[in-house]
């Protein structure tokens, strides 16, 4: 009992500190949004649902709606990792006629690569380790012409998640909204072939209590191959290669650690040293909460009571 309060006790302090630190880090330096003018000659027509203009030979506005597709989120665009750019950046200065000449329509855009390959600025997200990668899974390897980085990472929103959002489920979510993107929507999936797209609920039936599987891990815990030095598996493997086996994650070195709380760890350990890190990290999924340290500290706690009543007794006796 005694020993129950005093763990009760200790996660709680361990908890707070953590929310504290971690609020620390919340606040974000002012913006300057530098193109945000030049934009809206965008904006204006491909952040709405509608739009006009006028044409010049009939002398008159016209109104028309715009191709859902086309449509760019300016809340999303303007906190995407791609905040500062010009639509010219990406796309030629032609656009800014309109009707858009046609020819533009085969203009080809550019990849991450192009701009990233060799990026020493942010060297560690390993970009050309990620192509690689990326390279090698069933995506690429079945569809290489069709299936580009922007599939999964809209040029136009991606923000970096797992490595700066320090509030996992969101990340999750984040995550699982790229595969579901597309293998939840009939739309973007024959993009790249011509069957439907099979149902994930019904092929995952097998995992119980899916509801709660879905908010806990990403699919590509079950699904990339994890690699040792890198943040973010890309290679999707085969479906006959995805984790199955519920002891993969259910244990006590749950693959978890190396994928989904893999920068959590690390970080933690930087942040509030090993000792914390280890008691904050993952005690809550069943069968992986047999934590090494709290074991550690319930039975010092235990001895230590064992002691102390063993004093009081031995006092007791002598004063009899
Ligand atoms: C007057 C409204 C209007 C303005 C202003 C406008 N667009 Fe468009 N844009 C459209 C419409 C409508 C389409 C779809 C029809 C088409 O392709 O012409 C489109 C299509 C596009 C496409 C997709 C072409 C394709 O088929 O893949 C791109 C890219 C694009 N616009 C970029 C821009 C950029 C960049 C700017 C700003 C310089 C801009 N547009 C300004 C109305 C506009
Ligand atoms: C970092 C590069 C980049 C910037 C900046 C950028 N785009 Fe794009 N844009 C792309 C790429 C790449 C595609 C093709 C996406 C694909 O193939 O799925 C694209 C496609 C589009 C399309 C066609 C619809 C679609 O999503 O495929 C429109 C419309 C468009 N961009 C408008 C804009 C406007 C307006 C801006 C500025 C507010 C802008 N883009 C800024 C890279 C960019
Ligand atoms: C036209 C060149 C260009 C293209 C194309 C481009 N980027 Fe970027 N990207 C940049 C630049 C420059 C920055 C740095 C912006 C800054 O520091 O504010 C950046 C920033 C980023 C960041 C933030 C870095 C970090 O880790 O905080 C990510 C992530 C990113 N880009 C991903 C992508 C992805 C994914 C694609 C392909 C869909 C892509 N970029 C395409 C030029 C580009
Ligand atoms: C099948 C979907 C998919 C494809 C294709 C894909 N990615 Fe990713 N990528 C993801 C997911 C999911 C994440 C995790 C997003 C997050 O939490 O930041 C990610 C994360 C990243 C990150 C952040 C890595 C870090 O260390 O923080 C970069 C950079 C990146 N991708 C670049 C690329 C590039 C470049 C390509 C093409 C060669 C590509 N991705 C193709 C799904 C994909
Ligand atoms: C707990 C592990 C796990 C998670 C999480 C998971 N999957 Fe799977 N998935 C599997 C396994 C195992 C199979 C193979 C099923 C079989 O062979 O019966 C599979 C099969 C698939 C298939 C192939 C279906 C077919 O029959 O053609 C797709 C596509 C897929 N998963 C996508 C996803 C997406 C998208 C997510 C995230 C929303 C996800 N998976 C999350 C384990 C997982
Ligand atoms: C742009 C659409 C798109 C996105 C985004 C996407 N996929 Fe897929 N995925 C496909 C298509 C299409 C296939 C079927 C390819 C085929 O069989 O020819 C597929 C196949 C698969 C398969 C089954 C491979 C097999 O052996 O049959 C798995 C597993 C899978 N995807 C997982 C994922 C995961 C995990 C993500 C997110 C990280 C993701 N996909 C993102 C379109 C997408
Ligand atoms: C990719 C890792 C992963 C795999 C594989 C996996 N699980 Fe889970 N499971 C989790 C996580 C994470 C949770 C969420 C724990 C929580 O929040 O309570 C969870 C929750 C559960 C729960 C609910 C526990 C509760 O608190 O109600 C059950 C039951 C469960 N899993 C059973 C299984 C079974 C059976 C399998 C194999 C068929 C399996 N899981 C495979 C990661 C996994």
């Amino acid at each position: 009992m005694i020993a129950n309060k005093y763990l009760l006790l200790i996660s709680f302090l361990v908890c707070s500190y953590g929310i504290v630190a971690y609020a620390q880090d919340e606040g974000e330096e002012e913006r300057v949004y530098d193109y945000a003018g030049e934009n809206h000659q965008c904006i204006k027509c491909h952040g709405h649902k509608t739009f006009h203009y006028y044409n010049e030979n009939l002398d008159r506005e016209f109104r028309d709606r715009m191709n859902p597709y086309f449509i760019i989120d300016s809340v999303e665009y303007y906190s995407s990792n791609h905040w500062n750019f010009s639509c010219f950046d990406c796309h030629s200065y032609d656009y800014s006629n309109f009707p858009h000449p046609a020819e533009l329509r085969l203009e080809p855009k550019p990849g991450c690569l192009d701009c990233h390959g060799g990026d020493d600025t942010y060297e560690d997200r390993s970009w050309e380790r990620i192509d690689e990668e990326f390279q090698k899974s069933v995506h690429s390897t079945k569809h290489s012409e069709d299936f580009t980085c922007s599939m999964c990472h809209n040029p136009h929103s991606y923000k970096i998640n797992a490595r700066t959002n320090d509030n996992i489920k969101q990340t999750i979510q984040y995550d699982n909204g790229i595969c579901l993107s597309c293998h939840a929507d009939i739309n973007k999936y024959q993009l790249i072939v011509d069957f439907v797209n099979p149902n994930v609920l019904e092929t995952h039936a097998w995992l119980p209590n899916q509801a709660l599987h879905w908010q806990n891990v990403r699919c590509i815990e079950c699904h990339a191959e994890i690699k040792e030095d890198m943040l973010i598996a890309h290679n999707i493997q085969p479906k006959e290669k995805a984790v199955k086996r519920c002891v993969e994650c259910h244990s006590e070195n749950s693959i978890l650690l190396a994928s989904l709380y893999k920068y959590q760890v690390k970080e933690n350990r930087n942040k509030l040293g090993f000792f914390n890190a280890a008691i904050l990290n993952n005690s809550y999924i069943i069968g992986a909460n047999r934590n090494y340290y709290l074991n550690l500290i319930s039975l010092v706690i235990f001895g230590m009571v064992v002691i102390v009543i063993g004093i009081h007794a031995t006092i007791r006796f002598i004063r009899k």
